[in-house]
């Protein structure tokens, strides 16, 4: 069987839902689903119920996630309330555990503020993950503020190859950004609702090139967990599950395609989503069973949410043991 170790993923992008909106999942089972998913470390996003935006808020959500079986990172909200127009105290947020800063579901329009944020995220050294719509130029908004104020910013799950061109050039011109991509918008496989919306055979193309060329280097899942009435027709709230699919979506992408070893696969789901939030890898050592065949059932995810965009899909990769 071709196992593989390699050290537990992180992933940069969880949405957990506590405070608020717990019927939909918790901190404890979005820990579960990262750990069942092969991930170590998660970051999660502020747009709970309330928006962490607060030192306190930040704090309840470590409390929540002491004794979990992975590590969280919080991030906290760019601007009071996501409402963008006053920012949060970043220094105090920081002094209080936030890993991160973003305002993800919601793109900062005002200009002034934004260059104001990217400015202080650098000088308290918080990543600052940037939800851009509309995608393309939106990005290319940020990006233009990045390397007018030589302030970093990573770039929140990119889904069309309009955004990949724009990376590009940022990239040649000298920008200092990162960006993350995620499982759904790498297979034309993917189903169901989501922000951004999925894209072309055209765009997911483009996506799996940029990971492949290093323009993007992270994975991220974006797991937006919602019960099956949110998602019920005719207005589905936005966002799928992802932590428990994520490493069997990439690798199909990726290695069963032949665009990358395991290994690189592993880097863009590890090391580098460690790099942009300046943390360890995490600790211990899992296994990969590349090849292992799994059908995404919505009922058996640890998730309490079942939004797969992969539902009865048979998968190929899983985590077979948890190490040390
Ligand atoms: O699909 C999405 N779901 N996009 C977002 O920006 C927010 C997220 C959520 O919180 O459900
Ligand atoms: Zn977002
Ligand atoms: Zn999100």
């Amino acid at each position: 069987m071709p196992i593989v170790r390699t050290s537990p993923f992180v992933d940069l992008h969880v949405h957990a839902r506590e405070p608020g909106q717990t019927h939909k999942e918790t901190i404890q089972t979005a820990c579960a689903a990262a750990k069942a998913g092969g991930f170590g470390a998660v970051t999660l996003m502020p747009n709970t119920a309330p928006v962490i935006d607060t030192p306190e808020l930040v704090r309840f959500v470590l409390a929540r996630a002491a004794g979990q079986p992975v590590t969280v990172y919080p991030a906290a909200a760019v601007t009071e309330g996501q409402r963008g127009e006053a920012l949060t105290d970043f220094d105090a947020l920081k002094r209080a555990g936030a890993a991160a800063l973003s305002d993800d579901g919601l793109p900062i329009r005002d200009e002034a503020l934004l260059r104001t944020a990217l400015v202080r995220a650098k000088t308290v050294k918080l990543p600052i993950l940037l939800h851009c719509e509309p995608e393309t130029e939106d990005c290319e908004r940020a990006l233009f503020h990045v390397k007018q104020t030589g302030c970093p910013a990573h770039i929140c799950h990119v889904s069309l190859a309009s955004t990949v061109s724009v990376l590009r050039t940022a990239r040649r011109q000298g920008a200092d950004f990162t960006a993350e991509t995620c499982p759904h918008y790498m297979t034309v496989k993917a189903s169901g609702t989501m922000n951004p919306p999925l894209g072309t055979e055209t765009d997911v193309e483009a996506v799996l090139d940029a990971l492949c060329d290093g323009v993007i280097r992270c994975i991220a899942t974006d797991h937006a967990p919602h019960t099956e009435a949110e998602k019920a027709p005719p207005n589905p709230l936005n966002g799928v599950i992802g932590l428990e699919t994520a490493l069997a979506v990439s690798l199909e992408a990726l290695y069963h395609s032949g665009r990358m070893p395991a290994e690189g696969v592993f880097r863009l789901l590890g090391a580098f989503p460690a790099s942009v939030l300046r943390v360890p890898v995490p600790g211990g050592m899992i296994e990969v069973d590349t090849d292992a065949e799994w059908t995404a059932e919505p009922d058996r995810f640890l998730s309490l949410s079942g939004n797969t965009p992969f539902p009865g899909l048979v998968l190929r990769g899983k985590v077979v043991s948890y190490g040390d």
